[in-house]
């Protein structure tokens, strides 16, 4: 099993120059297997079922896609390569239509692609932005998940959704990032582990992960988020994000609209953690963001067993859209954001360079709510 050494969860993809090794998420927690991918088709086909999702993670995947891509044949020239790439850029980019990290890996790994130089020096540069792409993220969870830290006090209880650990990125996760970087300071009593109907991302996954790192948690249905808001203290509940328009309306797992509803009604602040890969300033609002539609059976069915009458009609957005307004702070590795995010989220992309090693206090840009 192949470890982020600063932490116990393992990762969701290595790349070895030929091969990448994918995690296969769907059989956590119970069997840990993992699919070899030679081709780029294999790793679209690994982002298409699911074996590796979470926004971030989906995005390394397609970059280390296209670097077997570039080799996957013999290119007697640099337009032959370059159109090659174009086209395992598209299959890729079909794969999953909602997490824009997906379109932004694709989109920076073309642009290296297109450097006037040999076939064979285009494709190292090829495999070594992958490799860059995918080390920023793990160095940009780690930032974000410090800033994130700042937003919490001792002893704290925090609600989550879906999984933002380690599997859905390149290591140490965005909301879970901040989970991490805030035990570590003695800062949480117990998360509040969200199950996440349909695909339960929460109680195979979350609850993994903060397991394995012996950080106190509880499993929870999604319906019981409400009524465990009035028994118990939540400090602060936090989410990762799939996209992040330039408004701030944020886009995430189906089900984290109702949470931040449910944390505006009880006074909980409602945190975003995402790495800058995210933030799609391109898009005005929340409206514009394309929402997957995935199978039925994964509504009518619960790990292959069926939980419905025979050919039931079922509806499965697989994401919705968090209006700005419910969200308390947007964290970055960049900063911390605060509404109104229109003009807080252009001063974060404009400042800085995502790699940047944290120097000093987190820069809280925009005024707090
Ligand atoms: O369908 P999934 O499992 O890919 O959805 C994942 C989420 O919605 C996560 O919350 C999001 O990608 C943030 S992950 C750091």
């Amino acid at each position: 099993m192949r470890r982020d050494p600063q932490q116990k969860s393992p990762l969701a993809l290595t790349f070895r120059g030929t091969v990448l090794d994918v995690l296969d998420q769907r059989l956590l927690p119970g069997t840990y297997r993992m699919i070899r991918c030679r081709t780029h088709r294999q790793v679209a086909e690994c982002i298409r079922g699911m074996a590796v999702r979470g926004a971030p993670a989906i995005g390394c995947a397609a970059a280390f896609g296209l670097a077997l891509a570039a080799q996957e044949r013999r290119f007697p020239s640099r337009r032959e390569l370059l159109a090659y790439l174009q086209k395992a850029a598209q299959t890729l980019r079909a794969t999953r239509p909602t997490a824009v990290n997906l379109a932004w890996a694709v989109q920076r790994i073309l642009r290296v692609a297109k450097e006037p130089v040999s076939v064979s020096v285009l494709q190292r540069a090829v495999i070594r932005e992958a490799e860059r792409l995918f080390a920023e993220d793990q160095a940009a969870n780690r930032r974000l998940g410090d800033y994130g830290a700042t937003l919490l006090s001792p002893n704290n209880v925090i609600m989550t959704y879906c999984n933002t650990g380690s599997l859905a990125t390149a290591g140490y996760g965005t909301a879970l990032g901040v989970v991490r970087s805030a035990f570590r300071q003695g800062k949480v009593a117990k998360v509040l582990v969200c199950e996440t109907r349909p695909y339960l991302q929460g109680a195979r996954l979350t609850a993994w992960e903060l397991r394995l790192e012996r950080i106190p948690c509880e499993l929870i249905t999604d319906n019981m988020a409400a009524f465990i808001m009035t028994q118990e203290h939540v400090d602060a509940v936090i989410v990762g994000a799939d996209r992040v328009a330039a408004n701030g309306d944020v886009a995430n797992k189906i089900g984290t609209y109702a949470l931040a509803i449910l944390a505006k009604v009880h006074q909980v602040p409602f945190y975003v953690a995402a790495p800058t890969s995210t933030l799609d300033p391109q898009i005005a609002s929340g409206a514009e963001i394309p929402i997957e539609e995935r199978p039925a059976q994964e509504v009518t069915s619960l790990q292959g067993v069926s939980i419905a009458p025979p050919r039931m009609p079922a509806r499965h957005p697989a994401f919705d859209v968090t209006p700005a307004s419910y969200i308390a702070a947007l964290v970055t590795e960049r900063g911390i954001a605060y509404p109104p995010y229109g003009g807080s989220i252009t001063q974060l992309l404009s400042s800085g360079r995502p790699s940047e090693p944290l120097k000093e206090a987190p820069a809280l840009i925009g005024a707090s709510v």
